[in-house]
């Protein structure tokens, strides 16, 4: 296994929309343990293939306060989103230290194939269900900070170019 470096607001490639996984193999099943290792290491609750730079559809979460209960999600599809709507506070391993409110369906079923290439059908409500959403939504190129008003997500592009710039130095 092996740490993946993440990739991290506003570099463009976390805009690209991934693929559908073909075939659940090997190689696939290599990448999400290191996307989990990398996910636990960076202490997430998430982590898609995008934010990895690897633009196919697949993610990893764990939501569970002991950190023992990984969920790997390949080609993902919502086949059922609540009317309820939730704004719950929203973090990404991609936009260090920024939290904001996301507003979106309270509770989702989620179909995916896991990492034996065995299709899986999954209700999810709370934070599984935000965490969920969250990360389909870097499938599709898409950065929770995008849902936020210009006024704070150009305050957010700005103060991270900043601290890469600061990194950048030492
Ligand atoms: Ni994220």
């Amino acid at each position: 296994m092996a740490l993946l470096p993440i990739l991290c607001y506003p570099d463009p490639r976390l805009n690209t929309v991934a693929r559908p996984v073909r075939a659940v193999d090997a190689r696939v099943r290599a990448l999400a343990a290191d996307m989990l290792q990398t996910m636990y290491d960076a202490q997430g609750i998430g982590l898609a293939a995008t934010q990895v730079d690897v633009h196919e559809r697949v993610i990893v979460i764990d939501v569970s306060d002991e950190r023992n209960q990984p969920l790997v999600l390949i080609n993902p599809e919502i086949i059922w989103a609540s009317a309820e709507r939730h704004v719950s506070d929203e973090g990404c391993l991609s936009v260090p230290g920024i939290y904001d409110g996301v507003e979106r369906a309270a509770a989702v079923k989620v179909t995916a194939l896991d990492a034996q290439g065995e299709s899986r059908t999954l209700d999810a409500d709370g934070t599984l269900a935000v965490c969920i959403q969250h990360e389909m939504d870097h499938l599709m190129g898409k950065v929770f900070v995008e849902y936020l008003s210009p006024l704070k997500r150009n305050r957010i592009r700005t103060k991270m170019l900043k601290a890469r710039r600061e990194a950048e130095k030492v």
